[in-house]
């Protein structure tokens, strides 16, 4: 949701700070502010809008020091007003903090610390923690003591890192993540590793329920009650820090045209950490996928690709498991699927699965999110990191990925092992129609209403091209079962609609068909998605002919160019769709 990042050393804080955020911008971003410490003297700056244009306008990168703390907000408590912007200060300005989460008991503490003289300057959640920390600081005077008795008394979900005008760094963590970065002589608190990859590949994971505290002399950590802990140096991957936009307008974009790659990649698995995850699914008496939004949708598609390795499984939405998670126990196990592995409805999802007994299994991007750390085996899809809000290149990765694993269990040996390069060839050819479909986009994008339509595998693909339209361009669009239109939804259907069928030449092709001259015959425009050539479509997106089984990977391509075309043609910034962040850590 949010990102935070701190920064402790020789070298000027607030320029590493704004460069760190602007890293992480894709997490959140409606407000930005940071905070330094020069000579014992806490300043801040924070305003609304995006970090280069705040930084602009009122000089972030400006302020001395080589202490230093900063913060892009996606709203959750309070409006977007510049007051409610992070850095929190406690009222004698010593001690600055930035959260990312929510505070969930924060109605009460506010109470609380406002009878004992506290004045609050934000509507926010977070600024609780700043007067926790200086109201146990008054009373200890140890800092050490203000944070462990601070995290106490927070519920709900956090990531928080505070300066103290002593010099001294800290910062907690639960059920939000928060990664150390250790370079040469200085260290970095940070949401994500962009923050500070630049800088250095050594990270630190920290778990829920740690204190770091890094003063002038040392870093020391320690657990909620205080007990010291010790903590593992990792060495990530430079690549990770791959995040530049190269030859495209924006990052969606570029991370579409990486998919032909990116597709490869995820069926390049560690053979014992595969047979292992598939040993325990093998093994289980009942099979529970989940996931949220697009990884939701690969979850639809997997229990189609599973069942046609006559493998049964069950799949539940992350945001609804809990009202039909008695369904699990012991002999079952929850595949949960999630790109960035930090999803909070999939980790209240696996940990309730986990407290019935159930065996987690993950497929995530990040191996270090919390999900992987909380599944009994994990698979990554190694897409590298997707900076467009929207997913794209991770739901084709997970596919493949889905695929791949079905092949492995159902011992296949005509699946997708075997159809790689004619896969990536097939996806090279649906790119170079990139132009084709931004004319398309350019014909309808004043639509107020497009609908999707397909049949079996297509039907999730149908869903999930509509969520990356709506996101994208803002333009309503509904994915539907082809067969479920005379059941209603065909009511909606006239000569001002944009209906678009996904329609290969397969199974589902002549039943599709009949449903196209009904629309057609009401009078609305058909962009017909095939590999089959037909006068019937206004607009003809033409692909190429693969296996049948396989064609998901590849249609919903022409969909993800579409949407991004039609954030364009609506002056719509496709990397950051307004409201949405790509992390949703709050329930
Ligand atoms: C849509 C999108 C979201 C995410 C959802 C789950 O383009 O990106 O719907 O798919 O928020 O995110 P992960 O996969 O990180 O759990």
């Amino acid at each position: 949701m949010c990102s935070i990042i701190g920064y402790k050393g020789n070298e000027h804080a607030s320029s590493i700070l704004i460069e760190g955020l602007k890293k992480m911008e894709y997490r959140g971003y409606d407000s930005v502010g940071i905070a330094t410490i020069k000579s014992g003297k806490l300043l801040t700056r924070k305003g609304v809008g995006k970090v280069a244009e705040v930084n602009k306008s009122l000089g972030l990168d400006e302020l001395p020091g080589n202490l230093g703390i900063g913060h892009t907000r996606w709203a959750t408590h309070g409006g977007i007003v510049d007051s409610n912007a992070h850095p929190h200060l406690a009222c004698d300005s010593t001690i600055a903090v930035v959260h990312n989460g929510i505070v969930e008991n924060y109605d009460e503490l506010k109470d609380e610390l406002t009878r004992s003289g506290h004045v609050f300057k934000s509507e926010t959640d977070s600024e609780v923690i700043a007067h926790l920390l200086e109201e146990y600081f008054e009373i200890t005077q140890d800092i050490r003591l203000s944070m462990i008795f601070t995290c106490k008394r927070l519920t709900g979900s956090f990531a928080f890192v505070a300066i103290f005008n002593s010099s001294t760094m800290c910062g907690a963590r639960y059920d939000e993540p928060l990664i150390v970065g250790v370079g040469n002589d200085d260290y970095f608190l940070s949401s994500d590793i962009l923050g500070f990859l630049n800088y250095t590949d050594r990270a630190i994971f920290l778990d829920n329920r740690d204190i770091v505290i890094i003063d002038d002399s040392d870093i020391s950590f320690f657990d909620f009650n205080g007990d010291r802990i010790s903590r593992r140096i990792t060495q990530v991957a430079w690549e990770l820090g791959d995040a530049d936009k190269g030859k495209y307008a924006h990052h969606t974009l570029k991370e579409i045209h990486e998919q032909q790659n990116t597709i490869v990649k995820s069926m390049k698995q560690n053979k014992k950490t595969l047979e292992r995850f598939c040993d325990i699914m093998t093994r289980a008496k009942n099979i529970y996928i989940t996931g949220s939004g697009t990884s939701y949708h690969s979850a639809l598609l997997a229990k189609q690709i599973f069942s046609k390795s006559k493998i049964h499984v069950e799949t539940i939405m992350s945001s609804e498991f809990q009202y039909s998670s008695d369904l699990l126990d012991e002999n079952s196990i929850l595949l949960a699927i999630s790109q960035s592995g930090e999803t909070a409805d999939v980790i209240q999802s696996v940990k309730s699965a986990k407290a019935m007994g159930a065996k987690i299994l993950s497929i995530v991007n990040i191996p270090t999110s919390s999900l992987a750390r909380l599944s009994d085996s994990y698979l990554e899809v190694n897409c590298g990191p997707e900076i467009g809000v929207a997913a794209t290149k991770s739901f084709t990765s997970q596919l493949a990925l889905l695929y791949y694993v079905t092949d492995i269990i159902g011992r296949k040996s005509n699946g997708i092992s075997t159809s790689k390069d004619m896969l990536v060839r097939a996806i090279s050819e649906v790119l170079e129609l990139d132009s084709k479909i931004e004319r398309i986009a350019n014909q309808i994008k004043g639509s107020r209403d497009v609908y999707i339509l397909g049949r079996s595998l297509h039907f999730p693909v149908c869903l999930e091209g509509a969520l990356k339209i709506k996101e994208l361009s803002y333009i309503h669009a509904e994915g539907m079962a082809a067969g479920e239109l005379k059941h209603g939804p065909l009511a909606l259907i006239d000569n001002g609609s944009i209906v678009i069928v996904i329609h290969p030449n397969d199974s589902t092709y002549v039943d599709t068909l009949s449903n196209i001259h009904t629309i057609k015959s009401r009078g609305a425009k058909i962009v017909g998605i095939s590999n089959k050539k037909n006068s019937i479509y206004d607009y003809q997106i033409t692909i190429p002919t693969i296996s049948e089984f396989l064609y998901p990977l590849i249609e919903i391509i022409p969909l993800q160019l579409l949407a991004y075309y039609l954030a364009i043609g609506n002056n719509a910034n496709p990397d950051y769709p307004r409201n949405l962040a790509k992390s949703v850590t709050v329930k």
